[in-house]
């Protein structure tokens, strides 16, 4: 549907409109879906290289493909009330209700605002030292050269650390239930997003009662988990900040509570598992860059894992997190609805059309990154710091809806990755590149990282360490 009141329409962009073109290979039946659903990461190269906004077709959908920063700013940043989450999000509402990632409007308002204390500067102080209680003890089971699959050791390292934050609570029981559910949510995203496929079938009735009984489980875990913490002295813990908000006056129910919960734990592990598999797989394919690091490490950190003080002075860590984030965004896109007539690079944008802004393409545009593929950590110069303009690199979104647990994960990815790197050089075990693909985080497929272990000296001879023992095991608060 065109807007019909343009002239009321604002934008932030005031300079030259915004290069725009149509996708250059659409069919007149499927329009873009075909080439998108071929490989939906090469897709997004594709637009990027054609124009910087992008206006195709989705089958029947009008949509545009934004990979100009100053108009990713002026839809994340100068008009964001002009835009909902999209119709595909809202489909995954059956994983997680309406929590802060798909609720809009005043009842995100109201989530966000009540939900941000629990990612405070003093919180994620505290959650750094489980991390890195956890992160030594899933070291510890290591052995120099054997060869691990170390996906599943992350996956298990990520989801124990937020759970324990947020929740207070880690067993068995809840590690079966979220490798269980994370597993089902990734095939699941998958199929949604399979956009030329009739719609019954991109919400395949099986994966939906699968989805609905790993729920369950969880549900009723999270339940028993309220139940107990209802009776004991508060907490200032996320589920503490919910169960604060709760009540017959308060502005959560029981579901919201529990939606807030999933949302939390979806969420909070399979992004830092991203990143963290996709560093230590780009340092275990750059042995030179990883002993620079390690050696880097080594002389600030002797071996240990970072507190929270030391890691604003760990620059070479940072750089390898940011070319990692760089390289393999853990949210490869972000898409919006548009709601209201807006103006976005300069064009009219009608309401009911589907915006993308993949930060995929983005990340990867010769525009902006000199040999955009090659994995350079060194490029992140404060100077260039300088000279990259807003939303050329945005792996944590912008804006309002800005990623909440940003500063959680940047530490803890940093915290796992710096103790690793210390205590083990990674060599690939496999030959084939792993290859990225597109769930709800951008995570390898086949869903493993099989690597060599040798174990570090503090010289990167290979004398193992001496003097390293098993800290206590952390005290939740
Ligand atoms: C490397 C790790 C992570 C990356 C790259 C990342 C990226 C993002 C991005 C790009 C968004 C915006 C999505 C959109 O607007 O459509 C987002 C939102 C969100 N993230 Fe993260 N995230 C990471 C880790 C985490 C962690 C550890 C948590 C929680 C413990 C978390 C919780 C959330 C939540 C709840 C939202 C929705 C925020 C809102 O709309 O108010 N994320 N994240």
């Amino acid at each position: 549907m065109p807007c019909a009141i343009a002239q009321d329409v604002k934008s932030g962009t005031k300079a030259t409109p915004v290069p725009i073109a149509r996708f250059p290979e659409e069919s007149l039946l499927l329009g873009s879906a075909r080439a998108y659903t071929r490989n939906g990461l090469e897709y997004y190269q594709r637009c990027e290289r054609t124009a910087g906004i992008v206006k195709t077709r989705f089958l029947w959908k009008q949509g545009y493909v934004i990979t100009e920063p100053s108009a990713i700013a002026d839809v994340l940043l100068h008009h964001p009330d002009s835009f909902m989450k999209p119709y595909v999000l809202q489909r995954l509402r059956v994983l997680f209700g309406e929590g802060l990632l798909t609720a809009d409007g005043e009842k995100w308002k109201e989530h966000r605002r009540l939900i941000q204390p629990a990612f405070s500067t003093e919180r994620i102080a505290h959650f750094l030292e489980v991390v890195r209680g956890n992160a030594e003890a899933m070291v510890s089971s290591w052995r120099n050269g054997e060869v691990r699959d170390i996906y599943a050791d992350v996956v298990e390292l990520c989801l124990k650390n937020v759970a324990q934050t947020m929740f207070g609570a880690y067993d068995e029981e809840l590690g079966g239930i979220g490798r269980a559910l994370a597993a089902t949510c990734h095939q699941l995203v998958q199929a949604v997003f399979d956009v030329i496929r009739p719609r019954p079938l991109r919400f395949p009735f099986r994966l939906q009662r699968q989805v609905q009984r790993e729920l369950g489980a969880l549900n009723s875990y999270l339940q028993r988990l309220i139940e107990r913490r209802e009776g004991q002295p508060a907490r200032r813990d996320f589920l503490g900040l919910l169960l604060a908000a709760a009540g017959p006056d308060g502005p959560l129910d029981r579901q919201a509570i529990l939606d807030e919960s999933v949302t939390m734990l979806l969420a909070g592990h399979e992004t830092t598992t991203s990143a963290v598999i996709w560093a230590l797989y780009l340092l275990a394919r750059h042995p030179q860059q990883a002993d620079k690091l390690a050696r880097d490490l080594q002389a600030e950190l002797h071996g240990e894992a970072p507190s929270y003080r030391e890691l604003n002075r760990l620059d070479s860590l940072r750089a390898t997190l940011d070319e990692t984030l760089r390289l393999y965004p853990a949210t490869h896109r972000i898409a919006r609805t548009v709601i209201k007539p807006v103006k976005v690079g300069g064009h009219v944008l009608p309401v009911g059309s589907d915006v993308v802004m993949p930060q995929w393409a983005v990340h990867r545009s010769s525009r902006w990154f000199r040999d955009p593929e090659a994995f350079v950590p060194s490029r992140w110069s404060p100077s260039f710091r300088r000279s990259l303009p807003r939303f050329a690199y945005f792996p944590f979104s912008g804006g309002a809806r800005t990623c909440v647990g940003a500063q959680l994960a940047w530490c803890e990815s940093a915290a796992i990755v710096a103790l690793l790197t210390q205590r083990f050089r990674l060599t690939l075990a496999d030959n084939d590149p792993l290859v990225p693909a597109e769930g709800l985080t951008l995570l390898p497929s086949p869903a493993r990282l099989r690597v060599r272990l040798e174990r570090r000296s503090r010289t990167s001879s290979n004398v193992a360490f001496a003097g390293w023992t098993q800290p206590a095991q952390t005290e939740m608060w």
